[in-house]
């Protein structure tokens, strides 16, 4: 029988390969499963306690926010708080960047701590979605600019998928590691080292509902993936779980493309660049995908806000391609 691999072991194996690190990621990635796995279990009994339905306030970009939300937020920031080595912390459900007490911790970190929330009521997937940077010049005081980072600049990212089972890939720069948790004994097991996207794939991945909505170009390629042509495995299945980081995670196995365009409707896209796309583009890029804002590469976009909103285009490399043959006219 294969040995099993505890996300503990991992990190500590990984950590070993570098000599001078100071474990300080390491303690990091071990606080995020923590609020990983307080997450899952409150999920899973959502139903149960109540904690369905609308918590009646509206979070910073006026949008309700559901009870799981604020739980989920509330996790990350006292996971996050537990071992003085992230000085500050933003999240979706937090207009402002939330300073954490050790103000000469070493890592900022982006979260949206539950993505997907309109799933929560029907029971569909849910997840977390997470980037770490480093805060580089220490003297500065802690402010939104010192936050404001490319995502290349990213030294981890990675999402939790509360799913048919609870899922955590991360990635530190050195491929995507994936990991289930065994509710029982409350351990995520290594599932996969080194993930890697499908070169291609037959599945596209949009609200195709607000087509009238977008530019000439999108409505062309995504009748080219409706097109009859079987030598090129078309057409395409659509696919749309409505939780970025659900769809990704498909994405990220089976291949494909994933798109939540600019439109008449959304002129900057919907998607959070620095706690959606950035991380996402990190594992996805990792894993051999591609992910741009239909112009250029998601990590090389220069962050003006915390908050602000993106176009974006992820998937497998020759999807990736032929999208942008389309964009280009
Ligand atoms: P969140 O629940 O954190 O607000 O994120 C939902 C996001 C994303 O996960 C998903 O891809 C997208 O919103 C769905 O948007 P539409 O309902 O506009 O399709
Ligand atoms: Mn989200
Ligand atoms: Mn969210």
């Amino acid at each position: 029988m294969e040995k099993l691999i505890t996300l503990e072991e991992y990190i500590i194996h990984a950590q070993n390969k570098f000599p001078g690190a100071t474990g300080d990621l390491s303690q990091l990635l071990r606080d995020i499963s923590l609020a990983a796995k307080i997450i899952s279990r409150e999920v899973n009994k959502a139903g149960i306690t109540n904690i369905l339905g609308l918590e009646g306030s509206e979070n910073v970009h006026g949008e309700s926010v559901k009870k799981l939300d604020l739980f989920a937020n509330e996790q990350w920031i006292n996971a996050l708080s537990r071992s003085n080595i992230t000085c500050m912390v933003i999240s979706e459900e937090n207009e402002g960047i939330v300073r954490l007490s050790d103000k000469s911790g070493k890592y900022i970190v982006y979260v949206d701590p539950l993505d997907g929330s309109s799933n929560i009521d029907i029971n569909a997937s849910i997840g977390s979605i997470f980037s770490i940077y480093m805060r580089k010049d220490v003297s500065k005081p802690l402010s939104e600019s010192v936050a404001l980072q490319p995502g290349t600049e990213q030294v981890a990212a990675g999402y939790v998928l509360y799913g048919s089972s609870t899922v955590m890939a991360y990635t530190t720069g050195l491929g995507v590691q994936l990991f289930t948790l065994d509710p029982s004994i409350g351990e995520f097991i290594l599932h996969e080292k080194k993930v890697r996207i499908p070169k291609e794939g037959n599945i596209y991945s949009t609200d195709e509902g607000s087509y009238l909505f977008w530019d000439e170009a999108l409505k062309k390629y995504v009748k080219y993936c409706q097109e009859l042509d079987p030598s090129t495995n078309r057409p395409y299945k659509a696919r749309y779980i409505g939780c970025m980081a659900a769809d990704l995670h498909r994405t990220l196995l089976q291949g494909g493309i994933f798109m939540y365009p600019d439109s008449s409707r959304y002129p900057n896209g919907k998607l959070r660049l620095m706690y959606e796309c950035n991380p996402l583009a990190f594992i996805i890029e990792q894993a051999g995908g591609k992910a741009t804002d239909g112009k250029k590469r998601i990590m090389e976009i220069e962050p003006t806000e915390i908050h602000e909103c993106t176009p974006v285009y992820i998937g497998s490399e020759e999807n990736m391609k032929k999208l942008e043959s389309f964009f280009e006219g």
